[in-house]
């Protein structure tokens, strides 16, 4: 029983004096200033050859202590609680995305200059990465692309045939196309994705750090050994031709890194100049320099001296296209040019075809090759059958209408069936009366005037209750097909329209009597020529020709003399039907 009570009291003395310690040490640490970390190194960093990632806080180094004491720039004495030991950081910020530190070994505590001082100049240098929060990718620093290049892996400069290294849409990102060279062992051909996260300098040398990324095994697991890699750089210029000297790590550090022509892999770059083969979009293309695709998905943008043409999407998704012109083949009176443009998509690039019309004031058409060519005299050889793109400037310009005419709106059988079970037995006689107010339907209408206002610019859609009015922008033929680009009477910052297409023939009507027919379909999309008149679209109508605009015919008059009655009757009815 006394032992069990000694053996407790031995074990309550141990307690104590830990916790005399322990409160000691806080007195001590807290006297001895503590510190923080610079704000902008909060987050996980990786570093090569260490699992997982390394977090810091204002107050700690993950795997590395607590912040102690510093000389408020590069030298850090941490205290690792869990080997109750002090150790001397010297980390160096390289880039906000960059530290790179030497240290210690874990010891007894001493001043911060004394451990520091036992750094020496051959120490292991090591390298973190930020990996959170996601850092934002740079431009890389290698202008202007395309290039071709040799490499070496040091068994010899692979030049044959020469390797090439292409833009991307995103400026940060470069794609590197190795290609093999028989007569250099271990070259194989492959294709690298380089997205640039970091560049800086060092007395005269410049480093970059970037992630690679393979493209044909997109599918296959890399990991962060795989992907980071510290590059050293130097870029020549002379009159037209640039050239670049690369040497790339062999692993995810900067180790052994001194200068450009000296690495796991050395590289040469040096610019295509294809300045001389560069043309610009004629003035009347580049007149606005921003262009709306019809059903709005799409804007497209005239940039740098007339020469590029960016497609993005509407809703800033990236799928950016550039495309910079190459060669103007054809051009008709300000109204048709044909050329040949380099584009570039993601890291996809090649030459295509580009057609645009001119369809009016602030109209146009665009017909956009899909296949990319690597030779530019390829792009337009081949039939191209691409879909015609309806692009819309901010400033609209009203034009005279074709087809100018007063139209009678036929009732397609499918009309004339809803008409029939509208059909409703009038209680009081028991007769069948036609209930007219369910007749108001959007969208369905009685009659049409196709450019009947003083400017001959509009398209007016009329039922007893309702009407729309479009105000023609652009008109052309194509054979039979008669096309109308057409929208909202005042357009915004953003314009509204729809492509009209038409056929007009003449042909006998039910009761034999050879009428002038107008089939017309609404389009939001694009003047989509797969689309037939009166058939499909997003509207459709068959009318017949009731006469010209300065004809007022019976019909109409008897509307106009109704139309006010049936709207103060109407409009009641048609909110109560909601
Ligand atoms: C920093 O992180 C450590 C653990 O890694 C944690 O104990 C400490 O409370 C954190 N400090 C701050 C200020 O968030
Ligand atoms: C681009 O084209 C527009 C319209 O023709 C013209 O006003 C402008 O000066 C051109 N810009 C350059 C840099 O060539
Ligand atoms: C227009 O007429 C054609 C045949 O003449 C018919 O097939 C089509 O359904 C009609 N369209 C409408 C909207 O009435
Ligand atoms: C239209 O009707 C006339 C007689 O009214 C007839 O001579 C002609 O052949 C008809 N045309 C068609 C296409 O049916
Ligand atoms: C116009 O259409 C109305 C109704 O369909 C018809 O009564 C009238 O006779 C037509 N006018 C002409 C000139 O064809």
């Amino acid at each position: 029983m006394a032992a069990i009570f000694n053996m407790f009291r031995v074990k309550m003395g141990v307690v104590i004096a830990r916790i005399c310690l322990l409160l000691m040490l806080a007195v001590y640490s807290s006297y001895g200033g503590g510190c923080n970390f610079p704000e902008g190194w909060t987050g996980g960093w990786f570093q090569s050859g260490i699992p997982g990632l390394i977090y810091i806080n204002s107050t700690t180094m993950q795997g590395k202590g607590d912040c102690a004491e510093t000389d408020s720039n590069d030298k850090f004495l941490v205290y690792d609680r869990n080997e109750d030991c002090y150790r001397c950081l010297v980390i160096h910020e390289k880039h906000k995305y960059v530290l790179q530190y030497k240290e210690t070994y874990c010891r007894e505590r001493d001043s911060l200059s004394t451990m520091c001082e036992s750094i020496t100049g051959d120490a292991a240098l090591y390298s973190m990465f930020r990996k959170e929060p996601r850092p934002i990718p740079e431009p890389c620093p290698f202008h202007p692309a395309p290039f071709t290049f040799t490499y070496s892996r040091g068994s010899g400069d692979c030049a044959n045939p020469p390797s090439r290294a292409e833009s991307c849409t995103d400026d940060s990102r470069l794609l590197l196309r190795y290609m093999a060279c028989p007569d250099v062992p271990g070259t194989e051909s492959n294709v690298e994705e380089l997205i640039c996260l970091a560049t800086w300098k060092e007395g005269s040398t410049r480093y970059l750090v970037g992630l690679i990324s393979q493209v044909q095994r997109r599918n296959s697991i890399s990991t962060d050994e795989d992907m980071y890699r510290c590059f050293v750089y130097k870029g020549q210029h002379a009159d037209k031709t640039v050239t670049y000297t690369i040497a790339q790590s062999g692993d995810a550090t900067c180790n052994g890194l001194t200068s450009s022509v000296d690495g796991s892999r050395t590289m040469k770059l040096t610019n295509i100049d294809d300045e001389h083969n560069r043309c610009h979009f004629p003035s009347w293309v580049v007149e606005h320099h921003k262009w709306f695709s019809l059903d709005h998905t799409h804007q497209y943008h005239f940039t740098t001296k007339n020469a590029t043409l960016k497609i993005m999407n509407e809703d800033g998704s990236f799928e950016e296209k550039r495309l910079v012109c190459h060669s103007i083949l054809e051009q008709k009176d300000k109204q048709f040019v044909k050329l040949v443009a380099h584009l570039t998509r993601g890291c996809e690039s090649g030459h295509v075809c580009v057609s645009v019309w001119r369809r009016g004031g602030g109209v146009l058409e665009l017909q956009l090759g899909a296949a990319l060519h690597d030779a530019p005299h390829h792009a337009c050889s081949t039939g191209h059958s691409a879909p015609h793109v309806t692009l819309l400037s901010t400033s609209l310009y009203p034009m005279r209408c074709p087809m100018l005419g007063r139209y009678t709106v036929v009732d397609s059988l499918a009309d004339r069936r809803r008409r029939r079970q509208q059909l409703t037995i009038d209680e009081a006689t028991g007769e069948e009366v036609a209930e007219k107010p369910v007749e108001c339907v959007m969208g369905h209408y009685d009659s049409a005037s196709v450019g009947c206002g003083a400017a001959q610019d509009t398209i007016v859609f009329q039922s007893a209750c309702t009407s729309a009015v479009y105000t023609c922008y652009g008109s052309w033929r194509e054979g039979n097909l008669g096309l109308v680009v057409a929208g909202a009477a005042r357009p915004s910052s953003r314009p509204h329209a729809l492509c009209f297409l038409y056929t007009n023939y003449i042909a006998n009507d039910s009761s034999g009597t050879a009428v002038q027919y107008l089939s017309l379909s609404g389009v939001s999309r694009s003047c989509d020529r797969a689309v037939l008149p009166g058939l499909a679209g997003d509207k459709a109508y068959n009318l017949t020709l009731n006469g010209t605009c300065e004809q007022s015919s019976k019909y109409n008059s008897v509307a106009v003399r109704l139309y006010p009655a049936l709207v103060v009757l109407l409009i009641p009815l048609a909110i109560l039907a909601r």
